[in-house]
């Protein structure tokens, strides 16, 4: 086997030196961005409102920093500690998920608590619940009021653990290191050639995870997975809501949303283009649990949005194209990266079916990840949980480009939102030319 060319040490110090230059700047970036927002960022607020979205440059600088800092550390730890590190990451996420099922934040609330007062409340071992909540306030989740003093707050961090949050992230916590770590468990074996056509998540439970969603005990795990997405929902804004401008195919467009889920996007849709109009369709179950948040989270914008139950696998339903101004914009967000490519082309070819021609304003957009060579941890991490959960992995632009050639679109636009997900604009292409 070829080894690999060892380059001159004066090559190695003139990378570290630039990745140190581009880390300073990227730091006074993120500085200089935090500097107008540092009332609402201050770590010891505590708060269950929204906080107001980070701008789309202090995301963007961030998502850089993250990828800067990872590369920084390596120059500066040793293999050991470095690899050590990432096999005990479980152990952040499991603490997470013990503080997040005891409720620890909702039994904060706004004061400060004695560790035994919240340990005999929450009825567990005293000493554990210490470890955890100093190992988590190390993480900068709750804070010790002065380190050693046993007496743990609120902040900001953990403010979107308290269940009258309206973006709490009990189920997107749930969802990743409870049924997500639970699946990850058979990793190894989903790995075997004979399994690569199954999620790890089949291949532990024996079904899929929507097969899973749809029965009585997986009730449960569903209701996380729904609410996950909304709780996500701060950690997509300053991108796809607030870098596009959604009205520029009308002010009072109707806008189709795939497999809409709870509406996550569509409630920031609503709020933000108040004239705009929605067509959400998900499984009925789904549907119904969607017209029970909104009634509760967002009933001032329920008069434009309308939820329909739809299997994305089977035809559009004739009334769409009949409707007095039928949908010309159709939308999805995070589905694409549940399913194989094979599955994604018939999710798209029922929309090609019924979409409006480029001529007629017909657009496709796909709300997803994109990989490339500048992806951090965090987009990595996203893209591992897929593959654990339903199979598929987050994509490439070439990748959709793919995907959408065989489904009768072409790529339009590449909107390289700042901060986390990117926006694909596609137009479908004459049935002659493809
Ligand atoms: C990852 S979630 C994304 C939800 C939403 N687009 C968002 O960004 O918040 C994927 C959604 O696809 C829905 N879904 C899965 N299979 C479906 C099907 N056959 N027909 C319609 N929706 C489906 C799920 O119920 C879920 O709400």
């Amino acid at each position: 086997m070829a080894m690999v060319q060892e380059r001159s040490s004066s090559t190695a110090l003139g990378d570290f030196n630039a990745l140190v230059e581009h880390l300073h700047s990227v730091i006074d970036t993120i500085a200089s961005q935090v500097v107008n927002t540092i009332d609402t960022r201050d770590p010891s607020l505590v708060s269950d409102k929204p906080s107001t979205p980070a701008s789309s440059e202090l995301l963007s600088a961030f998502r850089k920093f993250t990828k800067l800092s990872d590369e920084f550390s390596s120059y500066a730890t040793s293999p050991s500690e470095h690899l050590t590190a990432i096999a005990g990451a479980f152990y952040e996420s499991t603490a997470l998920n013990v503080v997040s099922e005891l409720g620890i934040a909702d039994l904060l609330g706004k004061e400060r608590v004695p560790v035994n007062q919240l340990a005999k409340e929450a009825n567990v071992d005293e000493g554990r619940l210490r470890h955890v909540m100093r190992m988590l306030a190390n993480r900068q989740v709750f804070r010790e009021t002065e380190y050693g003093s046993d007496v743990f707050m609120n902040n900001r961090m953990s403010s979107i653990l308290l269940s009258s949050h309206e973006k709490n992230l009990k189920g997107f916590i749930g969802h990743w290191s409870d049924d997500g770590y639970r699946s990850a468990d058979s990793t190894l074996k989903a790995f075997r050639p004979e399994n690569a056509n199954k999620s790890i998540f089949e291949v532990h439970h024996g079904m899929s995870l929507w097969d899973y969603f749809g029965r009585p005990e997986g009730v449960v795990a569903r209701e996380r997975g729904n609410r996950a997405m909304v709780g996500a929902e701060p950690i997509l804004h300053g991108g796809l809501i607030y870098d596009y401008d959604w009205t520029k195919h009308g002010e009072s467009a109707t806008i189709l949303d795939v497999g809409a889920g709870m509406g996550g996007a569509a409630i920031e849709l609503t709020r933000k283009f108040p004239k705009l109009r929605i067509i959400m369709q998900d499984k009925p179950e789904v549907i119904e649990s969607a017209k029970k948040f909104w009634e509760t989270n967002a009933p001032e914008c329920l008069p434009r949005v309308t939820m329909v139950p739809h299997n994305f696998f089977a035809p559009q339903p004739s009334q769409i194209s009949q409707l007095p101004s039928p949908p010309k914009v159709y939308f999805l967000r995070f589905v694409l990266h549940d399913w194989f490519e094979d599955d994604c082309v018939k999710i798209l070819k029922n929309i090609r079916d019924v979409i409006p021609s480029e001529e007629a304003g017909g657009r496709l957009y796909i709300a997803e990840i994109l990989l490339d060579r500048d992806s951090d941890r965090f987009k990595y991490m996203v893209s591992a949980h897929m593959m654990n959960m339903t199979g598929a992995l987050e994509r490439k632009e070439g990748e959709f480009a793919e995907i959408l050639k065989r489904s009768g679109f072409r790529i339009m636009n590449v909107h390289r939102n700042k901060g986390f997900i990117s926006l694909i604009e596609a137009v479908p292409v004459e049935a002659s030319k493809v």
